[in-house]
């Protein structure tokens, strides 16, 4: 008999349900607490699962509580959300994918996963794989961008890097793909609202990053706190057992969001706990994160006849599997025993410091703006976001809020000891006292070689509960720019703006009159080292925007791969597409970012130009750096199908490639395209090969302006 079979035939009800709770240790609650003391549950058997706990100390106390004193010894799965990193913060994600590079996204998963089990945790809720195309929503912040064939890469990525090799591992943790699905397209970008969304949207650009999860093995997933047309996530069988489970094979933990099931009450759905629980369970929901639902309402279900034995059994199975595939069993101790060696964390900041510096993206870079020259004998930082602190992390800074962060004044400082760099804050982030921007701008105006406006959100404007109806600069923070912006003008001084933000923010006026742009995201600990390596030459920036910045709220949602209309937009022709108010085009593009170098491409090429479903297409273009400095280009593939039984999307990314190269320097880009991913879902939703010519568009940017154009034929 299996270490389970015979565990599941010696437990009680109540123990069973305990393996299928999880209550909040009291770290970081992010919800009401119900939970109240967990130890005696612990001992007692009725609590298999705690999140919020952080330190080998505390956590191996419970987890010594779970295995010598309750009766049948089983261990508890200990998680937290490490969304960017545990102690060491990396950029966010949003930030992260700005990098386009699978490998670093990777690598800031091990790193965090090395780190967090250190710590003595098993799991994080993490990655958040959720699609976001309304930059109201504050949980952008947390995922891939606007793109499913990014999201999908990331999600690879991150899975790989969490759950390392063999999850049995002293270093790995489960990863928990999150929110389960289409989370994202909340109306009118308000956290937690509904989601009304078709079948074809859900399918071709929500659903494609979790199948990516389930193919590379991640075992957990959570469902997410909304509804998709009218069901609740954590209650939606058809997607939940029927999809994921059925037909995708997923046979991993389904972990609800916090308190998700007992809101099904509000939701509308259930009448009361016991009818909530049962919809969450046969949907195939495994563990109840903090509402006490199964706990409660089950055995009263189970006397009603309302869900069997059986149905319980499945998932206190799936449990016990993931503690066992774990390792729990076999040394619940194993993580957080060894201490990490002070080189491992040493090493882990130097990748923190690359990996953000390769996430800031430059949007403009006026008359070569930049890098700082030399010469730069008296620099003036300005803004609340100039020595922040605790903003510098992000939110979702998981363990992290106890670690320092670099600011960009201290990291300027750093990197430019001959330089005296003055700082004035100006205006806090949202106040309204505007009493500091005369000094701020006096300051400005006392003979400065250049001046750092550092603007943006709080942290904590972005992330979980955190949408804005006008995502813009916060506070008196426009005033404060457009003063500095009129003194600059006057002096002659450049005006290099780094923008911190989880979200695109809309201000068109400052990316117009800044001198240089950044959108500096939040970059974790090591910011504004970070930002100083870019700003002073010493890293060229790379990093490309993964979502689309709109000019005008109104534009919302505005994404580069949307299908073209009967209509599209001709400014000749009134009845056309357009705005009359606003132009349609974005602030910048999806894939948008500049270096210090200056890249030119040329002479692309698809081999073969005929081909069928089962090739794979080579496309390969030219790139020559016609600038006086190294740097590094991101070359985007796109595609368009102009002509299928199903209108498609203007462009749709297939492919991403980098490369540096020196001043002058010219090298080749080749990016693999098997046909069979220029299949899509037909009328009926099922995927087709459809013959018929297809566009192949490779370019620095979703820019269409900037595309080169190859085309190949497909044919049966
Ligand atoms: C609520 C969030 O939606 C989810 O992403 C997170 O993992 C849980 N809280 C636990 O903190």
């Amino acid at each position: 008999m299996s270490r389970i079979d015979k565990l599941m035939s010696e437990m009680t009800l109540a123990e069973k349900l305990g393996q299928l709770t999880m209550t909040a240790a009291g770290y970081a609650v992010t919800g009401p607490v119900i939970a109240g003391d967990s130890t005696d549950s612990i001992r007692n058997g009725t609590l298999g699962n705690l999140l919020n706990l952080v330190g080998s100390k505390p956590i191996h106390e419970f987890q010594r509580i779970a295995v010598e004193e309750s009766r049948l010894g089983i261990p508890l799965l200990v998680g937290l959300d490490v969304i960017h990193g545990h102690r060491t913060q990396f950029p966010v994600p949003l930030a992260e994918t700005a990098t386009f590079d699978p490998r670093l996204w990777e690598l800031t998963a091990r790193e965090a996963a090395r780190e967090t089990s250190a710590d003595g945790l098993a799991m994080t809720f993490a990655p958040m794989l959720d699609i976001s195309r309304d930059p109201r929503w504050g949980r952008t912040v947390e995922g891939p961008g606007e793109d499913p064939w990014v999201a999908v890469q990331f999600a690879r990525a991150k899975i790989r890097g969490f759950q390392g090799s063999d999850l049995a591992a002293a270093d790995s943790i489960a990863a928990t793909a999150k929110h389960f699905a289409a989370y994202g397209p909340v109306t009118a970008g308000r956290d937690y609202a509904p989601v009304d969304i078709s079948e074809r949207t859900l399918r071709e650009v929500h659903l494609p990053a979790f199948v990516a999860a389930v193919e590379a093995g991640a075992v957990a997933i959570m469902p997410a706190f909304t509804d998709l047309a009218g069901i609740p996530m954590t209650a939606h069988k058809a997607l939940l057992r029927d999809y994921l489970r059925g037909q995708l094979g997923f046979d991993g933990v389904l972990v609800s969001d916090y308190n998700a099931i007992r809101e099904l009450l509000l939701h509308g759905v259930a009448a009361d706990l016991v009818e909530a629980a049962v919809l969450a369970l046969k949907a195939g929901v495994d563990i109840d994160m903090m509402a006490g639902g199964y706990r409660e309402g089950l055995p009263v279900a189970l006397d009603r006849g309302l869900v069997t034995m059986g149905e319980i059994d499945e998932c206190v199975r799936r449990v016990l599997r993931l503690k066992e595939r774990l390792g729990l069993f076999d040394d619940p101790y194993r993580r957080g025993t060894i201490k990490e060696r002070v080189s491992t964390v040493t090493e882990r900041r130097r990748i923190a410091r690359d990996v953000a510096a390769r996430a800031l993206v430059m949007m403009k870079n006026a008359d070569d703006t930049l890098p700082l020259p030399e010469t730069t004998h008296r620099l003036c930082v300005i803004g609340p976001l100039g020595d922040a602190m605790r903003e510098m992390r992000g939110p979702w800074a998981a363990a992290g809020y106890e670690e320092p962060s670099v600011t960009v004044l201290a990291g300027l400082r750093e990197a430019m000891p001959n330089t005296e760099v003055v700082f004035a804050e100006g205006v806090s982030i949202s106040g309204t006292d505007r009493a500091g921007i005369s000094a701020a701008v006096d300051l400005c105006g006392s003979g400065m070689d250049a001046i750092v406006l550092c603007l943006g959100e709080a942290a904590e404007m972005s992330g979980e509960a955190a949408s804005r109806a006008f995502p813009e600069l916060p506070g008196e923070q426009r005033a404060l720019a457009e003063a500095v912006l009129d003194r600059a003008r006057k002096d002659g001084t450049r005006v290099i703006v780094v923008l911190f933000s989880g979200r695109p923010l809309i201000v068109p006026w400052l990316a117009e009159r800044a001198d240089a742009f950044f959108a500096a995201w939040f970059l974790g600990t090591e910011a504004g080292n970070a930002i100083a390596d870019v700003l002073t030459g010493r890293v060229s920036p790379s990093g490309r925007t993964p979502i689309t910045w709109p000019r005008a709220l109104g534009q919302v949602p505005l994404f580069y791969g949307q299908r073209n209309c009967g209509r599209p937009e001709n400014p000749k022709d009134h009845f056309t597409s357009k705005y009359l108010d606003s132009p349609t085009s974005s602030l910048f593009p999806f894939g948008h970012g500049l270096t210090y170098g200056r890249f030119t491409l040329s002479n692309l090429r698809v081999t073969p130009e005929i081909a069928t479903e089962h090739e794979i297409l080579e496309v390969t273009v030219d790139v020559t750096n016609e600038g006086a400095r190294a740097a590094e280009e991101t070359v985007f593939l796109f595609i368009r199908d102009k002509v299928a039984s199903v209108a498609r999307p203007v462009l749709e990314l297939k492919g991403f490639s980098k490369i540096a190269l020196q001043p002058g320097e010219r090298g080749t880009v080749q990016i693999p395209l098997p046909v069979a991913e220029l299949k899509f879902l037909g009328i009926d939703l099922e995927p087709v090969f459809e013959p018929g010519e297809v566009d192949i568009f490779v370019g620095p940017s979703a820019d269409r302006s900037l595309l080169l154009k190859a085309s190949v034929t497909l044919r049966r």
